[in-house]
């Protein structure tokens, strides 16, 4: 693998002040193996709560962020706004704006190209959907606008197949390895060779406290980002100790 293990929660749009302050007592409360990167990602109206009240040893995501600076932009939260409150991270590109909301890789491309250089780390997530993968395709390009990066520093990659998210379909650890090493390829060719062999990528779709252990196994997986079961502390404690 490729530098620290990673481990993010995106709790979606999830919770409730009071389902969340049950979460975050748990995570609190959890043993947390030392040598992981763990971030959770509460709905927007949550952050405060959450970083006012869970431990430091957790950093904060995003969801989403704007494109630029912020202003008259009615309904947008702005990447100085986040940093404002704490969060160090943003999730960008997750399946579910990309298919749902329609976001394409270029807006998704100049969010994270914004997000990158003041200073938010990004979390890009990319991934196929079932008939892609039958036609041969195993993942999306990764943006068509990373040549706007500033610095892959702050850039860990999450390889989420839209199939297996919130299906219980999880991916095998030989198919979710096989993208991953497609992934390093296509940074080595589009990028450089040290960030390729440098950036963390993770894996996201269906991951639990059962699969984890296995897919964690695998060279090139170099964490995860789980949906579904990051709403439960004690099984997204198991998950960030699956690191080997
Ligand atoms: O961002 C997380 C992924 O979309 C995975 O969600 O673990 O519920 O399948 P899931």
């Amino acid at each position: 693998g490729s530098g620290k293990f990673f481990v993010g929660g995106n709790w979606k749009c999830n919770g409730t002040k009071e389902s969340i302050s049950k979460l975050v007592s748990d995570l609190n409360g959890a043993k947390l193996e030392p040598d992981v990167d763990v971030v959770v990602a509460p709905p927007f109206v949550y952050i405060d709560q959450v970083k006012n009240s869970l431990t430091d040893r957790i950093e904060i995501a995003a969801q989403n962020s704007w494109i630029g600076k912020g202003g008259a932009f009615t309904g947008e939260i702005s990447v100085e706004q986040l940093k404002d409150i704490g969060c160090k991270w943003v999730v960008l590109g997750h399946s579910e704006r990309r298919h749902v909301i329609g976001e394409d890789d270029q807006f998704i491309g100049k969010k994270a190209a914004y997000a990158l250089s003041e200073g938010l780390g990004v979390i890009a997530c990319i991934g196929e959907l079932l008939n892609e993968r039958e036609e041969g395709k195993n993942f999306r390009c990764l943006f068509s606008t990373n040549e706007g990066f500033c610095s892959w520093d702050n850039v860990v990659i999450a390889y989420e197949p839209v199939w297996a998210i919130g299906t219980g379909k999880v991916a095998s650890p030989q198919q979710a390895q096989e993208v991953h090493v497609a992934v390093r390829d296509w940074l080595r060719k589009n990028v450089s060779a040290e960030v390729a062999s440098k950036t963390r990528v993770i894996y996201g779709g269906s991951v639990n406290g059962g699969n984890c252990a296995e897919l964690a196994k695998q060279e090139d997986i170099d964490g995860f980002l789980v949906g579904g079961a990051s709403l439960k502390g004690p099984e997204f404690a198991t998950i960030v100790n699956s690191v080997t």
